[in-house]
């Protein structure tokens, strides 16, 4: 495997800088129902998943596929505006695959976001998490295979994948603004499915804070290859059982829309500070 998928990374990689010689210092990637901050954002160019051969594209509503390559802030980016999930059928390294060629186009630090569900029962919805660090169940570690040389060590540490100045820092941009920012473990899971309400009480019950079905996994793929992490989660519900409405996607994508200005406000004024430490 490990020749081809490194080929297939190269390969990527090199797709997208035949399109565009941009230089992203961060890279954002956008959970579902989180891309209204592309209009914000001083888009240079666009860079369709579909056009770039190779490159896994998501099937799910609400996931557009393109990188979108620009300016937040005054700091160039690389936004991913759309991801793929394992539970859409994905080997776990095309699942990552997006996240690797960002760290080949020579971005230092990755921002992660997604769509969660609250295992709190006191946690206010819609509301903003920042991830102080993550547990993976019954998702496969996307290091499993050959060790890429060429990306990072066999055994890479994961004791502080999610930056502890990068979240000081999302907090202290959120104080200024008047936000209140919570800060909790995000728990991955494969998904499709929701949780059912005592997955719910046994994954709070062993400290998580929210669930969802992404980004742990991009995370370990992004420290493997020395990036600075950090991520924020956007609860959109309570966790199954923790209210008494069932659960659809339809909601969590709502949810998503009516915190997006919050969002995008914080990711904007974030972006210059976090900037700074990278
Ligand atoms: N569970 C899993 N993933 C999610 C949820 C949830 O409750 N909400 C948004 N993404």
């Amino acid at each position: 495997m490990e020749n081809a998928y490194y080929e297939k990374l190269i390969r990527c990689r090199d797709a997208v800088r035949a399109k565009t010689d941009f230089q992203p210092r961060i890279g954002l990637i956008l959970g579902s129902g989180l891309g209204r901050i592309a209009e914000t954002m001083d888009i240079v160019t666009v860079v369709d998943y579909k056009d770039i051969p190779g490159f896994p594209v998501s099937t799910v509503p609400g996931h557009a596929g393109r990188y979108l390559f620009g300016y937040i802030g005054g700091v160039p980016v690389v936004c991913m505006q759309g991801r793929v999930h394992y539970y859409e059928g994905f080997d776990v390294h095309d699942v990552v695959l997006p996240t690797r060629v960002m760290g080949l186009l020579g971005i230092k630090l990755l921002f992660l976001t997604n769509a969660a569900g609250g295992l709190d029962p006191e946690m206010d919805t819609p509301s903003l998490m920042v991830i102080r660090d993550h547990m993976m169940f019954g998702f496969p570690n996307p290091l499993v295979g050959p060790n890429l040389d060429q990306l990072g060590p066999r055994f890479p540490d994961m004791s502080q994948v999610y930056d502890p100045a990068l979240r000081a820092c999302l907090h202290d941009t959120a104080a200024k603004m008047g936000m209140k920012l919570a800060e909790g473990v995000y728990i991955q899971l494969t998904g499709p499915s929701f949780e059912t309400p005592f997955e719910v009480r046994y994954y709070g019950s062993i400290g998580g804070s929210a669930v969802g079905m992404s980004t742990a996994c991009e995370a370990v793929a992004a420290r493997h290859m020395g990036l600075k992490v950090c991520g924020v989660s956007c609860i959109t519900n309570k966790g199954a059982g923790l209210s008494a409405a069932p659960l659809n996607h339809e909601e969590v994508i709502e949810a998503g829309n009516m915190i997006g200005e919050r969002f995008s406000q914080l990711v904007t004024a974030a972006i210059p500070e976090l900037d700074k430490l990278c």
